[in-house]
C-alpha cells in the first residue's frame, strides 16, 4: 500500500456557535465541542484510511477557555501517527469572536480511530511518511501515548476478569 503524507489528510473546520449549542447558562455545551472534535478527527482517519473507520479511544480533553454562541469555533485536525490499522489524530479547537477577531484556544484532544475492512474487522491501513521535524515529533509523542493507552486498556481488562472470578 502506498504511503501517504499528514497533508494528505489533514483538515480545518469552522463551526459556528448557535443559540442550540448554548448551556443552561448561555455558554456553548462542552459536548458540543466534543462531538465537532470527533467530527473532525474522523474525517482525517476517513480521508487517510479510505474505509470505514471508528473511534477507538479519545485522550483526556481540558478545556481553558469557554466558548460563547456567535463565536467561530476552529477544528484543525492532522494525523500524527498510524499503526497496522489504528491511527492517532491531534486536534487543536480555537475559538474567535468574528467581530473583534480575538482567538482562544479552547482545547486540544488526541483521538485513536481504528480502520475496518468489509468483515467489521481492523485493516490495514497506508503508512504515513513524516515530512519535518515536527511531524516526526509528534509522531514520536503519539508512540509513547499508544503504549501507555494500550497499557492502561491491559490493565483494566485484567482488572474486569479479576472481578468477575
Ligand atoms: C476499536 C476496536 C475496533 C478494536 O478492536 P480490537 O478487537 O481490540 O482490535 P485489535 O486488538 O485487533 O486492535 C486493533 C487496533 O486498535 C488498537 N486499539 C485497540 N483498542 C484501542 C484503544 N482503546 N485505544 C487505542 N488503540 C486501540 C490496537 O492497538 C490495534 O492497533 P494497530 O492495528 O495499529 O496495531 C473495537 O474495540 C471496537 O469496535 N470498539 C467500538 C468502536 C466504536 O463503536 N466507536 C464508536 C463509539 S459510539
Amino acid at each position: 500500500m502506498e504511503k501517504k503524507r499528514v497533508s494528505d489528510s489533514k483538515v480545518t473546520t469552522a463551526v459556528l456557535m448557535e443559540p442550540a449549542d448554548a448551556n443552561v447558562a448561555g455558554n456553548v455545551h462542552g459536548g458540543v465541542i466534543m462531538k465537532n472534535i470527533d467530527n473532525t478527527a474522523a474525517v482525517v482517519a476517513l480521508r487517510h484510511a479510505g474505509s470505514n473507520v471508528v473511534t477507538a479511544s479519545i485522550d483526556r480533553l481540558d478545556f481553558h477557555n469557554p466558548v460563547y454562541v456567535g463565536e467561530l469555533v476552529f477544528l484543525k485536525a492532522s494525523l500524527n501517527r498510524v499503526g497496522r490499522s489504528s491511527m492517532e489524530v491531534g486536534v487543536r479547537v480555537e475559538a474567535e469572536n468574528p467581530r473583534r477577531g480575538q482567538v482562544r484556544h479552547v482545547a486540544s484532544a488526541y483521538l485513536t480511530f481504528v480502520a475496518l475492512g468489509q468483515d467489521g474487522r481492523p485493516t490495514e491501513v497506508a503508512g504515513l511518511t513524516l515530512q519535518d521535524d515536527q511531524e516526526r515529533r509528534r509522531n514520536a509523542e503519539a508512540a509513547d501515548r499508544q503504549k501507555t493507552r494500550l497499557a492502561e486498556k491491559q490493565r483494566e481488562q485484567a482488572g474486569r476478569e479479576e472481578a468477575r472470578r
